[in-house]
């Protein structure tokens, strides 16, 4: 239950600033996002409405808040080798045709950037399938690949750093080979194993 309510007009103006801070676009139908993704920060912030807090983030100068706001109303659902035909793609026929104009170019590295990469499993799984193209295609192994990853959301991405996931993420997507080959299990929190695995 929503802890504190939002009228439409306070919808509305929340609905615009957001877009503006960060292009999340909050459907028209979906004012309960806002109520019960912010209201225990409104709270939390001393404001007694929406109304007030809406003037405290938009005037008040405070990064720390805006950034808190962009975090909470971020959706970061993610999983492991999302959708699986990017996945193939990138290793059937993208990271070949790399390797073919590195090599025709006398280029050594590819750089991918993962540029929403939520909790980490996007940046994690391409490193994984272009450690495992390269087990099977000698051109593309001559490669070094940097990827880049970077989320709006600060909290995400402090997980994608870690690299330390709970079971229930690492049972989303990710074939037991791949868990076992790249990660370390410590009770119930797996960690990514990085340098030592190839990455
Ligand atoms: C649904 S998740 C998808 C994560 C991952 N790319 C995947 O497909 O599994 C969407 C991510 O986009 C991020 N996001 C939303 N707007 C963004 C922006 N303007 N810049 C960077 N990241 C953004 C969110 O914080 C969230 O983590």
């Amino acid at each position: 239950m929503a802890v504190l309510s939002i009228s439409a007009r306070e919808f509305s103006a929340f609905r615009k600033l957001l877009a503006e801070m960060s292009g999340i676009l909050v459907a028209e139908n979906k004012a309960y996002l806002i109520e019960t993704r912010l209201g225990s920060l409104v709270l939390e912030t001393g404001c007694e409405s929406f109304s007030e807090f809406y003037n405290k983030v938009k005037y008040g100068g405070d990064d720390d808040l805006r950034d808190k706001v962009v975090d909470l109303m971020s959706t970061n659902e993610t999983l492991w080798f999302r959708d699986s035909h990017p996945f193939t793609i990138l290793k059937e026929i993208l990271l070949p045709e790399y390797a073919n104009r590195a090599r025709e170019n006398g280029r050594t590295s590819i750089k991918i950037w993962s540029a929403a990469c939520s909790t980490g499993q996007e940046p994690y799984s391409i490193a994984m399938t272009f450690i495992d193209a390269a087990r099977s295609n000698p051109d593309i192994a001559k490669l070094s690949c940097d990827i880049l990853a970077s989320d709006i959301s600060t909290s995400a991405l402090r997980l994608a750093k870690l690299g330390r996931y709970e079971s229930i993420a690492m049972s989303r997507g990710l074939p037991p080979e791949y868990r076992d080959a790249f990660f370390v299990q410590n009770g119930r929190v797996w960690k990514s194993l990085r340098r030592s695995s190839g990455w």
